[in-house]
C-alpha cells in the first residue's frame, strides 16, 4: 500500500514537470530543443499512413484531388494531419523535462561542491590549533608531563593526525570537483619519494605485522612529477597494500625501466586479502571502499584511490590494478621520465 501511495507520487509529480514544461518556451524552440524536432520529424508520417490507409482501402488514386476530397469525407484526418506538431510538443516538453533535471543536478553539484569545501575549511581551522596546543604540551614547556598524560597527548595527536588527513583528502575531492586541482611538474627522484613514504609507514607495517621490501633499481631515471603529489599516491598505495594485508604478510615495491613510451612503471604488490573481481573498476571510485559495512575494520573513506588517479592523469600517466581474492593486489602506476623535452629551458 505504502509503496502503491508514493508510485502515484512520483507519478503526480512526473505529470506536474510535464505541465509546468508545456508553459517554458524551450519546449517549442526546434533549435535549442531537439527533442522537438524529432518529436515532428516523428509525426510527419502519421497523417501519410492514415490517408494512405483510407485511400487504399477505398481503392481511390492518390491524386492531390482525392486526398482534398478525403480529408474534407472524413474531418477526422485533421486530427492525424496535426501529429507532427503534437508529438513536437510531447516531445518537446520531454526534452524541457530533461533539460530541468540536468539543471537542477548541476545546482546540487555546485552547492554540494562548496558546501564540502566551506566544511572542511572549517574543520581545518581548529584543528591546527588542537595540534599545535598538542605539540606544545608534548614539548613540556608549559610543565613536566607523567607518563600517562605523556600516552594520552600521543593518542590524541594520532588521531588528530588522521584527521588531518582525512581532511586534506575532503579538500582535495573539493579542489578536484570545481577544477582548482593543480600540480606542479619538476624533476623528481621518485626512490626518495618512495624511501620516504616507506619511512613514514614503518611503524605502521611492524605493528601489522607487514614487511616492507624496496625493490627499485637503483639506476632509475627522474620523472617528471609533483614531489607532494606523488608522495601522497604512493604513501596511500603502500598504506593500503599494508592495512589490507594479512599479519607476516608483505609488500614490495618495484619499479620498470621504461620501454618506448618512456613512462617508468611502479609496482606495489602485497599478499593481502585480494580486491573481487566486480570492485576493481569501481575502486577508483570516489568513497569507494569493497567494505563499507558498520562493522568494517579498516580506516579510511575511500578517497585515497580516486586522489590518486587524478594525480596520475594530471601527470599523464595512470593507474591500474589486478588482484586475487584471498591471494592479494598488485597496484600498477605509470609517469613519464623526466627530459628536457619536458622542461625546455
Ligand atoms: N591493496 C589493497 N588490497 C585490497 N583492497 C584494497 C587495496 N587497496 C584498496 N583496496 C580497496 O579499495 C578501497 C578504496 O581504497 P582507497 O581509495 O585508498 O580508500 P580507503 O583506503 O580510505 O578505504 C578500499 O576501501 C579497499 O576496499
Ligand atoms: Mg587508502
Amino acid at each position: 500500500m505504502k509503496k502503491l501511495s508514493l508510485d502515484l507520487k512520483s507519478f503526480l509529480q512526473v505529470v506536474r514537470e510535464f505541465f509546468r514544461a508545456l508553459g517554458q518556451g524551450r519546449t517549442y524552440n526546434i533549435t535549442k530543443n531537439w527533442y522537438c524536432f524529432f518529436g515532428i520529424l516523428w509525426g510527419i508520417p502519421v497523417p501519410f499512413v492514415t490517408i494512405g490507409i483510407d485511400l487504399y482501402s477505398s481503392a481511390i488514386s492518390p491524386t492531390v484531388q482525392n486526398v482534398m476530397q478525403i480529408i474534407t469525407l472524413h474531418p477526422f484526418h485533421f486530427f492525424f494531419i496535426l501529429h507532427p506538431l503534437l508529438f513536437g510538443i510531447v516531445f518537446g516538453a520531454m526534452g524541457t523535462v530533461r533539460y530541468n533535471k540536468e539543471q537542477k543536478i548541476q545546482e546540487l553539484d555546485k552547492l554540494k561542491s562548496n558546501f564540502l569545501s566551506m566544511v572542511s575549511h572549517e574543520l581545518r581551522t581548529p584543528l591546527t590549533t588542537i595540534q599545535g596546543y598538542i605539540s606544545f604540551l608534548r614539548s613540556q614547556k608549559p610543565g613536566e608531563l607523567n607518563q600517562k598524560q605523556e600516552e594520552c597527548l600521543k593518542i590524541s595527536e594520532e588521531e588528530t593526525e588522521h584527521l588531518n588527513r582525512l581532511i586534506e583528502d575532503l579538500l582535495d575531492l573539493s579542489r578536484i570537483e570545481i577544477g582548482a586541482f593543480k600540480v606542479n611538474l619538476k624533476s623528481v627522484d621518485m626512490k626518495e619519494v618512495i624511501n620516504k613514504a616507506i619511512f613514514a609507514l614503518q611503524i605502521f607495517a611492524d605493528n601489522q605485522k607487514v614487511i616492507l621490501e624496496n625493490n627499485l633499481p637503483n639506476d632509475l631515471p627522474n620523472v617528471y612529477a609533483d614531489k607532494e603529489r606523488l608522495f601522497q599516491v604512493v604513501t596511500n598505495l603502500i598504506e593500503n597494500s599494508i592495512k589490507f594485508n594479512r599479519r607476516g604478510g608483505k609488500t614490495s615495491i618495484n619499479a620498470f625501466i621504461p620501454g618506448k613510451n618512456n613512462k617508468i612503471t611502479f609496482c606495489i604488490t602485497d599478499t593481502g586479502i585480494g580486491i573481487p573481481e566486480d570492485s576493481l573498476d569501481k575502486i577508483f571510485d570516489k568513497f569507494y571502499q569493497v567494505d563499507s559495512s558498520q562493522k568494517r575494520k579498516y580506516a579510511g573513506c575511500g578517497l585515497g584511490l580516486a586522489i590518486a588517479k587524478r594525480i596520475l592523469e594530471l601527470h599523464q600517466g595512470k593507474i591500474w590494478v589486478e588482484s586475487k581474492i584471498e591471494e592479494g593486489s598488485k597496484f600498477f602506476f605509470e609517469i613519464p621520465t623526466y627530459s628536457l623535452k619536458n622542461n625546455p629551458l
